[in-house]
């Protein structure tokens, strides 16, 4: 099978690293890559919005299957595109990652499938929105309708940071047309999780559940960033805690989108708060999640080419996922001063070969070649991962490695999966 992945992350580089295990995979290429996945696929200059550009290689290269890692293009409808092409692509339709798009889209889709989720209300007018805030209780959420790349969600602990997040919002367009609509919705307490899952438009199979670090601070402080660390699975989670989320979230999800002939195919995450012991949709995704990939693929045992194939090709019950009964952890090296403003180009070494290490991965997030060197080029830099019998044991390996590897201003975070760890 020939392959092709679209984005540059470590989501993406989890992506062709799973993919380069698979005996049935002959090339691979990713668009448009970083330095760490280049060493394991050809990377080609085309940008995830490029859409045209995307198609065309895809018709060129003959692929077999693509698979979109970020929302842009997901959002811009590539995935239609891709099916007006005959292209085999996992990832959901313009119509249905409207799941991730839309917050107020997802909030109705919840309602309408009374899928447990925080009450919440939509405002396109400040005045309004700030007259219901009169009556609110505190700390609330308030949240810019469409893509912000992770920052369009306020936590507002105050009646007046509430009315900045939703004046910077509605009035000063902070999010641009993101931020038309804002929802502003109770706040949850307890324990946040992660559940993915592959689709076919009909059947659901959940992966492992995985728990992320948000924050950039040690003890979970200071604000959100694209996440600092993750791991799986996480302990919290039971069988019935699982099975709860599969039968009261993720089917009554996409059968709600099917219901409006938005069938969803790809990978449906679910970002869930436990609160007493029960599930509630923080938000969806409609792609893998980032650093959640990077420990989930590897505790799969199932040839990933295989289940890619069969969402393709709608045949995912057929399919039997495996997991390794081992415990994995990411810990995100990143560059200093993230998620404000950050330097980049600076060199780093310490970067173990893929082959030195059992059990380890160093996935590349912001990484690129300046001749012979790879050199820092974004925020989260590289996602150490390793993997073992215990949480415990992966953890100690992961920052191990993490710690040989060195660039100016390198910040990761001490405690990654410390809430189990103590
Ligand atoms: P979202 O992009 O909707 O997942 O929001 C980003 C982060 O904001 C989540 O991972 C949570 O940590 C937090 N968050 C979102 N909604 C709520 C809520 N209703 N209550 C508490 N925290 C929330
Ligand atoms: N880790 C959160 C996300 O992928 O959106």
């Amino acid at each position: 099978m020939k392959i092709l992945v679209v984005g540059s992350g470590g989501r993406e580089h989890a992506l062709v690293w799973k993919l380069s295990l698979s005996p049935r995979v002959s090339r691979l290429y990713c668009a448009p890559g970083n330095a760490g996945i280049s060493q394991l696929a050809t990377c080609v200059p085309i940008a995830v919005t490029d859409l045209p550009g995307l198609r065309q290689f895809a018709e060129d290269q003959s692929i077999d299957v693509t698979v979109v890692g970020p929302e842009a293009p997901l959002a811009l409808g590539m995935v239609d595109m891709f099916r007006h092409a005959h292209l085999a692509v996992v990832g959901p339709t313009r119509n249905a990652a409207r799941i991730e798009s839309s917050k107020v889209f997802a909030k109705d889709l919840m309602k309408r499938q009374q899928i447990p989720t925080a009450d919440a209300r939509v405002f396109e007018h400040v005045e309004a929105a700030l007259a219901y805030l009169e009556q609110c209780s505190f700390p609330v959420v308030v949240k810019a309708d469409g893509l912000a790349q992770g920052k369009g969600v306020v936590v507002a602990r105050t009646a007046q940071e509430a009315r900045d997040a939703v004046v910077a919002m509605l009035v000063h367009h902070a999010f641009g047309d993101a931020g038309r609509h804002v929802v502003i919705e109770d706040c949850l307490q307890g324990e946040e999780l992660t559940m993915m899952a592959f689709v076919d438009g009909n059947t659901v199979l959940p992966m492992v559940v995985a728990q992320d670090h948000k924050r950039i601070g040690e003890g979970d402080t200071g604000p959100n960033t694209g996440g600092m660390g993750a791991y799986a699975p996480a302990p919290l989670v039971t069988p019935a805690l699982r099975d709860e989320i599969v039968r009261t979230v993720l089917y009554p999800a996409i059968e709600g989108l099917a219901h409006i002939d938005s069938p969803f195919c790809g990978v449906l995450y679910a970002g869930i708060m436990v609160t007493e012991g029960r599930p509630c949709v923080l938000e969806f995704n409609a792609r893998f999640g980032d650093p959640e990939t990077q420990v989930v693929l590897p505790l799969l045992k199932t040839d990933f080419a295989d289940i890619l194939e069969a969402i393709v090709e709608h045949r995912l019950d057929q399919v039997n996922l495996e997991w390794a009964d081992q415990a994995a952890v990411c810990v995100v090296l990143a560059s200093g001063g993230y998620p404000g403003a950050y330097r980049r180009d600076l060199s780093i070494t310490g970067i173990p070969p893929l082959s030195e290490h059992d059990h380890v991965a160093v996935f590349h997030a912001g990484t690129a070649w300046k001749g012979q060197d790879v050199v820092t080029a974004g925020g989260r830099v590289l996602g150490v991962t390793a993997w073992g019998d215990s949480l415990r044991a992966a953890r100690d390996r992961a920052y191990g490695v993490a710690g040989r590897i060195a660039f100016e201003g390198r910040y990761c975070r001490s405690d990654i999966a410390g809430r189990v760890l103590m």
